[in-house]
Order: C-alpha cells, then sequence, then structure tokens
C-alpha cells in the first residue's frame, strides 16, 4: 500500500485478507472523510475514555525509554493523532489507515505537522518493523479485523514493555438497530460483534500481558431512524461485514420504523455501543 507522505517505514507485506470486504470499508470510510469529525459524537467520547489509559511522557530528558514512536492504528481524520503529537511532544507519530480518503483529510488538516506522518496500511499486517515502535494507540478501529490477528501484529512491532491502549467494540453493540431490523424481516443489517468474554481469551492467548481490560456501554439517541441511519453513513460505518446487503427500499425503511418506535426512550431512538477499553504490556 502506499505510504503519502514523509516517514516511511519498511514495508512488512500484505496478506490480502477478506479484500474485497476491507475494500468497501476502505469506500466508505474515504466517501465519510468529510463529515466524520461532525457526526463523531460517540467516537470522539470513546476516544477521550480510552486516552485515559495512555502511559505517562517521562520527564528526563533523554531518558532511554522515552516514548518516541507512536503510531496511530486506524487513525481516520487523525484527530486523534494531533492530540497524541500534543501529549507525546518528543514523539514521532504515525496515523495509520486502510481508507485514502480518510488519510488524505488527515494530511490536508495538518499540513505542515513537524512530527506527524501518515500511512496507508491495514492493522491486520502492518508496514512497519519488529520491536520499533514505543506505543501503539487504536481507537474504534480494530473491530473492523480479526482481533488474534491485530494482537499478533502489535505484539511483533511493539518494543520489549510497551503498550497498545486501544478500544473496539463488544456483542451487544448497535443491538437497538439489530432488533428493530430483525422484527422488520430482515437479518444481517448490523455487524455483529465478539463477545466481551471471547475477547478476554484472545488476549490470554496472545503474547501481551493484560493491564487493564473493561467494558463499558454508551448510548445515543436520535430523534428518528432516519437521523440515525444517515448519521452511521457519515460515519462510514455502514459496511456490514456478513450477510446480504440489499438496497433499504421504502418499504423496507417503513417497517424499520414501525419496529424501532416502541423502543423510544424519553431522550429518543436508542443506539447502544458497547466498548470495551484496554491497556496490553509486550513482556520485556
Ligand atoms: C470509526 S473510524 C475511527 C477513526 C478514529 N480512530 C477515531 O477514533 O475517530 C475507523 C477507522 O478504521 C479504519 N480501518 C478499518 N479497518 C481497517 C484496517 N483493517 N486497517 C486500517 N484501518 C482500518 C477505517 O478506515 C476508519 O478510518
Amino acid at each position: 500500500m502506499d505510504v503519502i507522505t514523509r516517514s516511511i517505514p519498511e514495508c512488512h507485506g500484505n496478506r490480502p485478507v477478506n479484500t474485497q470486504i476491507k475494500q468497501r470499508i476502505a469506500e466508505n470510510f474515504s466517501r465519510a472523510a468529510h463529515s466524520y469529525d461532525n457526526a463523531a459524537v460517540l467516537q470522539k467520547r470513546v476516544a477521550a475514555r480510552t486516552m485515559l489509559g495512555l502511559p505517562a511522557q517521562l520527564e528526563k530528558k533523554n531518558a532511554p525509554n522515552q516514548i518516541q514512536r507512536v503510531i496511530d492504528l486506524g487513525a481516520g481524520t487523525g484527530l486523534h493523532s494531533l492530540t497524541l503529537a500534543d501529549r507525546y511532544s518528543d514523539a514521532m507519530i504515525t496515523g495509520m489507515d486502510l481508507a485514502m480518503g480518510m488519510l488524505e483529510f488527515a494530511r490536508q488538516n495538518a499540513p505542515d505537522h513537524p512530527r506527524l506522518s501518515w500511512c496507508s496500511g491495514d492493522i491486520e499486517s502492518v508496514p512497519f518493523q519488529s520491536n520499533s515502535i514505543d506505543l501503539i494507540y487504536s481507537s474504534l478501529a480494530i473491530q473492523w479485523c480479526g482481533f488474534e490477528q491485530v494482537l499478533s501484529e502489535v505484539g511483533r512491532v511493539l518494543k520489549p514493555g510497551c503498550s497498545f491502549v486501544f478500544s473496539t467494540l463488544a456483542e451487544g453493540s448497535l443491538q437497538e438497530l439489530n432488533t428493530a431490523w430483525c422484527l422488520a424481516g430482515e437479518r444481517d443489517r448490523v455487524n455483529r460483534f465478539d463477545r466481551f468474554e471471547a475477547q478476554k481469551q484472545t488476549v490470554a492467548r496472545s503474547e501481551l500481558i493484560r493491564q487493564a481490560f473493561s467494558l463499558k456501554a454508551e448510548t445515543l439517541y436520535y430523534p428518528d431512524v432516519i437521523t440515525l441511519l444517515r448519521s452511521l453513513k457519515a460515519l462510514g460505518v455502514n459496511t456490514v461485514l456478513a450477510g446480504k446487503h440489499g438496497l433499504v427500499t421504502r418499504r423496507r425503511l417503513d417497517a424499520l420504523k414501525h419496529a424501532y418506535e416502541p423502543l423510544r426512550q424519553p431522550e429518543g431512538l436508542p443506539l447502544t455501543y458497547q466498548v470495551i477499553y484496554g491497556v496490553l504490556q509486550k513482556p520485556f
């Protein structure tokens, strides 16, 4: 894949895993690049919480274990890569993403930042050297990948003793939308996510040491179904990883509205995300 700015890391090569689906993910996120930040209410909230798990920068100058090389996996528009650059004022930050549209937006948003670079790549096969990275951050991106493969890659590229700080989604996310689609007679319209316990077991099987791994539900409310669906589209999260993807016709939409309405709460139509927050360390 292309590296679109300076600071070119070693290319590890990409194993083509579910290439067609990844292409669709990349296309949908690229299309959403200009609407993403405005629509990313939950994603900003989750990123702020994910960052609570970041290790402190060492104050001692030129300390041998000072954080110098940071990767933001699935960086999207790069908003949080910028925050990482502020947080680690001596570090080089690379925002990596599958979607060229996102990377292009990120690059234009921070054109001359001396410590930020953007890199096209796949989290399941990251284009970085083994034992080369001091900190890996990722918020709400790795749910689009195989968790086991992600942990294997993270374990490969982190330096010993360094951390992976991340958030991802667990089973129960988008549950209300899934229920409403099922009641409307449509299955496989919404992505499924692995159980929290299953993901915990995947961590236990990996070489990484679990320092934190918790689950927190976040619910957003929408005035109506159309606003809810538009918001998902504006975020680019409208790729379905499995099952059929027929057009949403007027009749199907009416059935969805009808099925969602009984779930309405005083704040509006709920849409819940089960968010996993994790901090894992590569052993020394
Ligand atoms: C929901 S956005 C999150 C963006 C950003 N981290 C944030 O917190 O706002 C998910 C991002 O992950 C990227 N992504 C999905 N699958 C990926 C993969 N296999 N490799 C790299 N990036 C991927 C998408 O292109 C998208 O930009």
